[in-house]
């Protein structure tokens, strides 16, 4: 059983909660069918503030597939946040209906002090700029497709480095396992912040280099990570104009790129990786699409587990 109550930040997962979600997100991916009444009779909420396509998309197919049912919304504009309830109060609300809740809001911690009042679990499913974990999960149970052992790998987290939550919680937890190397590609103005490099490298692990160009480091990287440049995140507009199409991954420039080099992303894209590019085989990243499904099936299961276990 998994030792935490809720999924607010990929920093709370021990190797060993990760390692257990992962081994059953793997065995629903290669027999859904067996786990198709898994969640019979429980319910998901699921609350965005923030548009989301994949993650809730995902999660509701997630909760459908184990035999569960949905309620909840994708806009805040039909809900009683806009006649003034709090965030504390709508979500302590929707946990009188809901088993278990995934809740995406613009602002940082905002699932922390969600889980505080909530009467079920609850799932980050992305804070402002500070974590997104289950795109985490997305990613790992990706790479451990792809290649086999999350070990020893020279991984490239190239773009918006300072805004892209999902990269805050990729590189903690792949620090996790020995022997990866780190290359965070950006420009000067989006590095990744101190902050999350004292967060993930804080045990004297320092194994990381901070580079401006893609085209130099290309051929090195086992795992290339895309991000978008998180428009919505910018307090000038001037600068994110300046900054939008700073990387370009195209069929030329993935030519330099190693044979068994697999290309990630967690969408959207903008223009950061162009279309020749999804044909090629090392782009794995509408494969991650469907594996975060998959992985978001095991959390939910894993956490009623964990739930029911205390409640009991
Ligand atoms: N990767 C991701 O979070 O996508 P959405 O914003 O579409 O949910």
């Amino acid at each position: 059983m998994i030792s935490i109550k809720n999924l607010l930040n990929s920093y709370d997962l021990t190797k060993k909660d990760l390692l257990e979600i992962i081994d059953l997100g793997n065995e629903i991916y290669k027999s859904p069918d067996k786990f198709s009444h898994c969640a019979d009779g429980k319910i998901l909420g699921t609350l965005f503030f923030e548009p989301s396509t994949r993650t809730r998309l995902s999660f509701e197919s997630a909760m459908l597939r184990l035999g569960g049912s949905v309620v909840g919304f994708s806009d805040a504009g039909v809900s009683s946040s806009t006649k003034g309830e709090s965030l504390a109060d709508t979500v302590r609300t929707v946990s009188q209906y809901a088993d278990i809740i995934a809740m995406r809001h613009p602002q940082e911690g905002a699932a922390f002090l969600a889980s505080k009042t909530a009467d079920c679990p609850i799932i980050n499913a992305g804070d402002g700029g500070h974590q997104h974990p289950t795109q985490t999960l997305t990613d790992i149970l990706t790479i451990s497709n792809y290649k086999k052992d999350l070990s020893g790998h020279v991984i490239g987290l190239c773009g918006d480095l300072k805004y892209g939550r999902t990269v805050h919680s990729l590189l903690k937890v792949m620090s996790l396992f020995p022997n990866n190397k780190f290359i965070l590609i950006s420009p000067d103005e989006l590095k990744l912040p101190e902050y999350v490099k004292k967060e993930v490298f804080a045990d004297g692990n320092n194994n990381y280099e901070e580079v401006r160009s893609l085209d130099d480091v290309m051929d090195k990287l086992d795992i290339l990570y895309m991000t978008r440049i998180q428009k919505e995140r910018f307090f000038s507009q001037a600068q994110y104009t300046r900054l939008k199409d700073s990387y370009l991954l195209d069929k030329e420039k993935l030519k330099m790129a190693k044979k068994d080099c697999i290309v990630l992303h967690p969408l959207p894209r903008v223009t950061e990786i162009a279309t020749e590019v999804d044909s090629d085989p090392r782009a794995v990243y509408f494969k991650q699409v469907k594996f975060g499904m998959y992985v978001r099936m095991a959390l939910i299961l894993k956490l009623l587990e964990a739930n029911n276990d205390r409640n009991n």
